[in-house]
């Protein structure tokens, strides 16, 4: 983290009113750096729903790397094992261990028993969570070396139904449960909230993870023939 984006958290959970203590003492932080007016720093963070979404994001081009496996699975055609891998790691590590578990913890723990209709659909969430972990540890290990027949059919189900679950899950989050965060927590802790989304990020993935990770995405549509997005239009 740049001192300058440190110092603008800083401010960001001062001014959302909470303990800024630890490694977040304002020491070091000038004054200017304090102001830090519009365009001179590292600006705000990406709202924590907006944070979520641009993951949804992420885990969709994955979505199409799972069809288009699929595809070739029910085409009889080759399917290098390799790249399906890195698939599922990403979808391990940057899905299922981090963006689900802030789901989890930061979104639906604070909106369950608002109300009926939310309370039973984040249960539902969760459990989607949890079943598709299940179904990407298996991913990961049929492809981590050469596929067998009954690694190719299983696969072919094992993909399909991810997809059919994963789909309407991140739909359901995008259109009923996000818009609703930002007015259960009220305007500073959302803004909180935000400032954390991005601090966590930076830790487990650093500075330019988000980044990173979308250049092996990409990298993997390439190796699969399917980084061209012209190729999509109807
Ligand atoms: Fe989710
Ligand atoms: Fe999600």
């Amino acid at each position: 983290m740049s001192g300058d984006g440190a110092c603008h958290r800083r401010a960001v959970l001062r001014a959302a009113g909470l303990a800024v203590t630890g490694p977040l003492l304002l020491a070091g932080c000038s004054t200017d750096q304090q102001r830090e007016p519009a365009g001179s720093g590292p600006g705000p963070p990406l709202p924590a729903t907006e944070d979520l979404m641009r993951e949804h994001g992420l885990l969709n081009r994955i979505l199409v790397i799972y069809d288009e496996v699929g595809r070739r699975l029910g085409a009889d055609q080759p399917v290098p094992a390799g790249p399906l891998h890195q698939a599922a790691q990403i979808v391990l590590r940057f899905v299922h261990e981090h963006h689900e578990h802030l789901e989890e913890q930061y979104v639906f723990a604070p909106l369950q028993g608002t109300d009926r209709e939310i309370t039973r659909l984040t249960e539902v969430l969760a459990t989607q969570h949890s079943r598709g972990e299940l179904i990407t540890v298996s991913v990961a290990s049929r492809t981590s070396g050469a596929l067998s027949a009954a690694d190719r059919q299983a696969l072919a189900g094992e993909l399909a139904a991810f997809a059919r679950m994963y789909l309407p899950h991140e739909s359901r989050e995008d259109t009923v449960v996000f818009p609703r965060l930002r007015d259960a927590l009220g305007a500073a802790a959302f803004a909180a909230l935000s400032e954390q989304f991005a601090q966590l990020e930076d830790e487990r993935f650093g500075a330019h993870g988000f980044a990173e990770v979308v250049d092996q995405v990409a990298d993997i549509e390439k190796t699969l023939g399917i980084a061209d997005l012209a190729q999509f239009t109807a």
